[in-house]
């Protein structure tokens, strides 16, 4: 189950109190002393927590499946900035989270001016933080309330554009076979001009949101996750020309194919950005699209590769936000179990399923073109299931 970062919230204390005393009680004996460990854990109160809040720290709270099993704090400064606290559950430990919450706070705070930030880290903590590019400055003794003392080490971590760019594991293809030379013509050629503006992360490591009304005016925008070869991405150009339409695709063949279908059809209402969609989210100004496409996407099997499948928080989380309130959001699947995993996470990030019979989701769109993923999966009887979602 994927782990979801937010704010504190009223009666956050106690949850973060009993975490905290936790992972105080998890620290190994070679490390703390036990004095040490009883005025650490037994200094925490409830109310401390909004106290700190109340003098300028921020919270970072790290969920699963409704459960606190983290949270980090830290001092807004500029230039140099500081993590003061961070705790994962120790039964969560070892999962990304500790790093999930950490990635969230420098981001923050690089957007708010910071260019390094700084934390103090017991000896259980410091190759955790080294892993994180932290590296240590100095040494310190923490004193207890009580007066007992713990080494810590004074840690640094400059921060700047590119240390800013999130490490994505992309598991799909991005070259098949041969290209043949049309399409490698079409890729040297065409590409460049099909471009919705700097999206991937040399070309704009500050992440500035792209001007949509420089490229397609006051046109509703559309988006087409996961293309495969483009035939119902340049049905829907084809077919709106007042609508301006963004697929994204990494699989370069593909890319290469949807060009050349743009030059046959001659639609002008296209751009194309030859990679990942999240870092397309990234850059799509929030509430921008007015509707969205994901057809067929990679089924991802084994029940250990479902936390791959598209429909997951790492990515419906982005595109509801650059989804416009009331969008219509559209799934296409042949996989029984994708389904369910959409029908629980979608809801989740902030849609509704239009549903309101079986006809909604076995009967395709009436605008809909059949895919080639579509096609194949008639061929080997597997049955296409339509689901619409509308963005609150
Ligand atoms: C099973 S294919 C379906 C292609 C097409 N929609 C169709 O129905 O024929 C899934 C596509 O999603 C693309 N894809 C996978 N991960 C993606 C990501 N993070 N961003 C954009 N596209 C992605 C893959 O490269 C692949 O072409």
């Amino acid at each position: 189950m994927d782990v979801i970062l937010r704010g504190f919230r009223d009666g956050d204390g106690a949850a973060l109190m009993h975490l905290h005393r936790r992972a105080i009680m998890a620290v190994p004996d070679d490390i703390v002393s036990p004095e040490h460990r009883r005025d650490w854990a037994h200094g925490l109160e409830e109310a401390g927590y909004v106290r700190a809040i109340e003098a300028g720290e921020h919270f970072i709270i790290a969920e699963r499946g409704g459960v606190v099993v983290g949270f980090c704090s830290y001092l807004l400064g500029a230039p140099e900035a500081e993590i003061v606290g961070l705790y994962v559950d120790p039964d969560a430990q070892r999962r990304g989270v500790a790093r999930a919450l950490v990635t969230e706070a420098e981001r923050r705070l690089f957007d708010r001016g910071a260019t390094a930030i700084t934390a103090r880290a017991s000896p259980a903590g410091e190759p955790a933080w080294a892993a994180m590019g932290y590296r240590v400055t100095g040494q310190e003794s923490y004193r207890s309330r009580g007066g007992s003392t713990l080494a810590v080490a004074r840690m640094a971590k400059p921060l700047s554009a590119t240390s800013q760019r999130p490490h994505r594991n992309f598991y799909g293809r991005r070259k098949g076979q041969h290209l043949k030379d049309s399409q490698e013509r079409y890729l040297a050629e065409d590409l460049e001009a099909l471009s919705p503006g700097a999206v991937d992360w040399d070309a704009n490591p500050q992440r500035t949101p792209l001007d949509l009304d420089a490229v397609f005016g006051t046109r509703d925008v559309w988006l087409e996750v996961g293309f495969g070869g483009g035939e119902h991405l340049i049905h829907q150009a084809a077919s709106n020309p007042d609508v301006g339409i963004i697929g994204c695709e990494p699989y370069i063949n593909g890319v290469a194919m949807l060009l050349g279908k743009i030059r046959e059809a001659g639609v002008r209402n296209l751009r194309v950005h030859p990679g990942d969609a999240r870092d397309l989210f990234d850059v799509l100004p929030e509430a921008s699209i007015a509707k969205a496409f994901l057809l067929y996407p990679d089924p991802w099997p084994k029940k250990r590769h479902h936390r791959r499948r598209f429909v997951t928080p790492e990515h419906l989380d982005p595109l509801a936000r650059v989804l416009k309130s009331g969008a219509e959001f559209r799934v296409a699947t042949d996989i029984p179990d994708y389904v369910r995993q959409t029908l629980e996470e979608v809801p989740r990030a902030g849609f509704e399923w239009l549903a309101e019979g079986p006809a909604d989701w076995r009967e395709a769109w009436p605008d809909w073109y059949s895919t080639r993923y579509e096609q194949k999966a008639l061929r080997e009887g597997r049955v296409p299931h339509y689901l619409t979602f509308r963005r609150r």
